[in-house]
């Protein structure tokens, strides 16, 4: 029996599927490559000494995925195949509504049609939107996303949802991510966003290699310890080991579960800053800037749920994430195109 990975070849499904194969899961990744490099793979192989199943599909394309249930004995789905940008969803919403919402109803109708009825989803911290306060909780509200993307993740929630209640046989996991970082200790994977990244962590590391002359602080008015935005970092690998306690929990227990995985701790954009700064003995040049559109102040887990019913909490510290983000970067400052 194995586990299908869609977007496997990704940032977080490439170190999930290496923490699968060292637990000692079969593996069989599906991935279009839209954003992600066949390297991976290779890499992933590197890494465990084990090989990953790999098929180059578009999870909207039901027949091919059909063919891949049919010659695969899969037991159970993890789904991280999605588009992520949230600037690029605002001008192209119907992108991301197609490739996000209607991927994950092809998906779900294989899935059906095969018999395979255990699905853990990457959602995100983005579903609890502005208003509720921090530490979010898996009971509050979650209709209040602001972009697009975060729309995607909020809707594939109810569609879960309401499947689970359709039909009982299905066992459904709903991860709500914070904000990952990190990569392996090997420095063999990596997050490699394409163009300028838009989130801090690579940004710091592109300044840290000198592709970027400075970073720019968005915001030092928050209500925050140092008026710097507040975020929940969570480490890849930290993460990724949270897919195996869901994939277990989805095992014991039929229905929809809804988990948090964040640390509970929010540090602030200068918190990370010197962290980085102090643990790889590099200066970050940076300057204040105005706030980004959209962002708010504070967010951060309330991650009690996870670690009761999961069985699951973070490992890895501040410093370990940036450590491991550094010895990513440095060892390929390409990404996978060396
Ligand atoms: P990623 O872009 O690195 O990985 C996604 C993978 O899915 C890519 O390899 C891409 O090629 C593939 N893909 C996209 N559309 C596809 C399709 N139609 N068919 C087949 N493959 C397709 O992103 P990531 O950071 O690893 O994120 C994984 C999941 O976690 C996504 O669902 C994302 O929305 C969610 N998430 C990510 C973050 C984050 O900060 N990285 C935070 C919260 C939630
Ligand atoms: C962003 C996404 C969110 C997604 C999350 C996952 C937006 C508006 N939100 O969240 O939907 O779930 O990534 O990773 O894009 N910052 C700087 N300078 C920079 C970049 C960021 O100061 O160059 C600050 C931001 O203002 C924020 C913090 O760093 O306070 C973290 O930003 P980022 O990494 O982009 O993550 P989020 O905004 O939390």
């Amino acid at each position: 029996m194995a586990i299908l990975v869609t977007g496997g070849a990704g940032y977080i499904g490439s170190h999930t599927v290496v923490e699968l194969l060292e637990q000692n899961y079969q593996v069989v990744v599906v991935d279009n490559l839209y954003n992600s490099q066949i390297e991976v793979l290779d890499r992933i192989e590197e890494i465990t000494g084990k090989k990953v199943k790999f098929y180059q599909i578009d999870i909207l394309d039901k027949a091919a995925m059909t063919q891949v249930f049919a010659e695969n004995e899969i037991e159970a789905v993890i789904h991280f195949a999605s588009y992520k940008a949230v600037g690029e969803s605002v001008i192209k919403p119907l992108m991301y509504y197609h490739n996000n919402i209607e991927g994950t109803v092809a998906l779900l109708e294989v899935m059906n049609h095969a018999g395979v009825k255990d699905i853990v989803f990457s959602s995100s911290a983005t579903v609890y939107g502005e208003d509720n306060p921090s530490p979010l909780k898996e009971s509050m509200p979650t209709d209040t996303a602001n972009n697009p993307y975060g729309y995607t993740k909020v809707v594939i929630e109810h569609l879960l949802q309401d499947l689970a209640k359709a039909d009982s046989e299905w066992s459904v996991t709903l991860l709500r991510y914070f904000n990952p970082i990190g990569a392996h200790e090997s420095g063999r994977i990596g997050e490699n966003p394409n163009g300028i990244p838009n989130n801090l962590m690579p940004y710091i590391t592109q300044v840290a290699i000198g592709k970027l002359p400075e970073l720019s602080v968005f915001g030092q008015d928050y209500q925050t310890h140092d008026g710097t935005g507040v975020r929940d970092y969570i480490h890849v690998v930290d993460l990724a080991k949270g897919h195996i306690k869901a994939l277990e929990k989805n095992k014991e227990q039929l229905g929809v579960k809804v988990y948090n995985l964040g640390t509970g701790i929010g540090f602030s954009v200068l918190d990370l800053v010197k962290a980085f700064q102090t643990v790889n003995h590099i200066e970050i040049p940076y300057r204040l800037a105005p706030r980004r559109p959209g962002d708010i102040d504070i967010c951060f887990a309330d991650a009690s749920k996870a670690k009761e019913e999961l069985n699951w909490q973070t490992e890895k510290t501040l410093e370990d994430m940036c450590r491991d983000s550094w010895n990513w970067q440095s060892q390929n400052p390409k990404g996978y195109c060396e």
